[in-house]
């Protein structure tokens, strides 16, 4: 399972999401896509289907239990579809828990590869989206407020992360403590706050480091006009290690592309409609790389 975020809106995550879930079901793979953004849902239109009457929203609602039954057919061979649309713009988010069942769920549908399309923003369910999914993806463009976002989207991320493995109660208090970033403990970046942990509880700590290195998120850098963009997934790389002490993965790179847009106006996915394109190929090419590490 994939769940690609990013933090700043607009920055082609239901582009990116649509487009890899058809490639890698051109590569014969059997794939759901999802669109976990209930407050705006467009996955569908993406895909170009016509808005569906079963959605997410009936399970968040718990109208429907049944997850498998909210799946609907796609116009792409082996590609469905769990839309977000419908959703009861009045209901609170699901909990905590109702998010992990989600995940926990999405994982159990039969397919090869899970796509979430995922909201913009740091809200709780978004995070949690992103990290209890399996495998999360960040997507970001080369322009300092989609860096900005992303950055601050990882850290968020990280920390809701550590917090949700920690178990003491006073530790994850410190763990909350350090997402203020301008504590009066003076914690200014994992690193001080796992000094901090360690010297409470040193098995805590232990905890703190082995979940560090588990988090691993992915990163894709879209709409790369020069050499100089395409490196920015690199740099996010370096800080991650540097600032966080993890390891993300630079995933790939979409190029800024006309035919981009053309897709999204014709509601047909650019892998489908103009699979030549500069974006097709790069997105191909990221999709490619799935499919290997499946193997
Ligand atoms: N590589 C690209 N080249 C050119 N245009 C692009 C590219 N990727 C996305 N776009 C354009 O950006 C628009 C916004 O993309 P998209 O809806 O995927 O963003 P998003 O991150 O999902 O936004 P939101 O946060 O609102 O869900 C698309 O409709 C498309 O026109
Ligand atoms: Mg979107």
């Amino acid at each position: 399972m994939l769940s690609i975020g990013g933090g700043k809106g607009g920055v082609g995550k239901t582009f990116v999401a649509a487009n890899l879930a058809v490639a890698l079901a051109r590569h014969g793979k059997r794939v759901v896509a999802v669109d976990c953004d209930l407050e705006g849902a467009n996955l569908h239109t993406s895909l170009g289907v016509p808005t569906p009457r079963t959605s997410l929203a009936d399970f968040v609602s718990q109208r429907q239990d049944d997850l498998g039954k909210l799946v609907v057919d796609t116009p792409v061979q082996g590609l469905r579809l769990i839309a977000g649309t419908h959703a009861h713009l009045g209901d609170a988010q699901p909990n905590h828990l109702r998010r992990v069942r989600l995940m926990r769920a999405l994982r159990r549908l039969d397919a090869d590869f899970v796509i979430a399309d995922l909201g913009a923003g740091t809200h709780s369910s978004v995070l949690d989206y992103f990290l209890v999914g399996g495998e999360g993806l960040i997507v970001l463009q080369p322009e300092p407020t989609s860096v900005e976002n992303a950055y601050t989207f990882l850290r968020a991320a990280f920390y809701r992360r550590m917090r949700l493995a920690m178990v003491g109660h006073g530790v994850r208090k410190l763990v909350t403590e350090a997402m203020d970033q301008r504590n009066e403990r003076g914690i200014r970046s994992p690193l001080d706050l796992l000094r901090e942990i360690e010297a409470i509880d040193p098995q805590e700590g232990a905890r703190f480091v082995e979940t560090m290195r588990a988090f691993r998120p992915r990163v894709i850098v879209n709409g790369v006009r020069t050499a100089e963009d395409v490196k920015l997934g690199f740099a996010v790389v370096s800080v991650c290690r540097k600032y966080f002490g993890i390891e993300a993965e630079y995933l790939g790179y979409v190029n800024n592309d006309d035919a981009a847009r053309r897709s999204v106006a014709a509601r047909r996915p650019v892998v489908e409609g103009e699979s030549g394109s500069d974006a097709a190929i790069y997105l191909q090419r990221i999709a490619r790389k799935l499919v290997g590490r499946e193997a």
